[in-house]
């Protein structure tokens, strides 16, 4: 059993890269984004701890429609997670929410009113919840088109509380039966020796 295990390529690439996960703690994403008429853009995804950080880097911002009575609530980004995304899309069905970022289950991280009439801006976003979330992008703007560079970076300050730490207990526990092997064997050859050491005696 423990053999197999050591034996697989494919495991340790497991391994290594799950501990490249965790141990990395951060995710970075360059996305430039031109003309997108999209409503929704996911951006990128990540496994935050109780110490959760999202920097949110954002230039050359340009709105295909320039009308300066735009009501840019409307447009921005946000943090999800999966399961609450689809009570978002359900609040949306049902008329509650006309826009996801007037959601109560999101995650506001920045939205267009804040611009102020500057094309970049910079943030940070604190994460308290260890989930996995997803970084989007909304567009709520009738016919709007977005341009912009996105610089997203996501990551932990203790690494420890990562829950994807969780992901290498399995290909751990096989690395593991190696050393039961050996301990396993360790225990019969010392029954063999005792059986020699009685039968020499005899
Ligand atoms: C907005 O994007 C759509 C799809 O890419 C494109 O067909 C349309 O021409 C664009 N509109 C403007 C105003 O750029
Ligand atoms: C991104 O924004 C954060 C928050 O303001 C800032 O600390 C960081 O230096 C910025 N990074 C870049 C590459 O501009």
């Amino acid at each position: 059993m423990g053999m197999l295990c050591l034996g697989r390529p494919s495991l340790l690439l497991l391994l290594f890269t799950s501990l490249f996960i965790s141990f990395g703690f951060a995710e970075i994403r360059l996305a430039d984004i031109r003309s997108d008429d999209r409503p929704i853009i996911p951006v990128d995804e990540f496994r935050f701890s109780h110490t959760g950080r999202l920097e949110l880097n954002v230039s050359r911002v340009t709105l295909s429609n320039k009308d300066p009575n735009l009501d840019l609530s409307k447009a921005g980004f946000l943090l999800c997670t999966p399961d609450a995304w689809m009570y978002v899309l359900q609040q949306h069905v049902f008329g509650e929410v006309t826009c996801a970022l007037d959601s109560d289950l999101v995650n506001v991280v920045y939205d267009f009113r804040s611009l102020e009439g500057k094309s970049s801006f910079d943030t940070v976003f604190r994460v308290n919840d260890a989930e996995r979330y997803t970084l989007v992008f909304v567009n709520c703007l009738d016919q709007v088109n977005v341009s912009m560079t996105v610089r997203s970076k996501m990551y932990n300050l203790e690494g420890k509380e990562n829950r994807s730490a969780v992901e290498i207990i399995l290909p751990g526990v096989c690395f593991l039966s190696p050393l039961v092997y050996f301990i396993l064997a360790g225990i019969w050859i010392y029954i063999l020796y005792k059986i020699v050491l009685t039968v020499s005696r005899s």
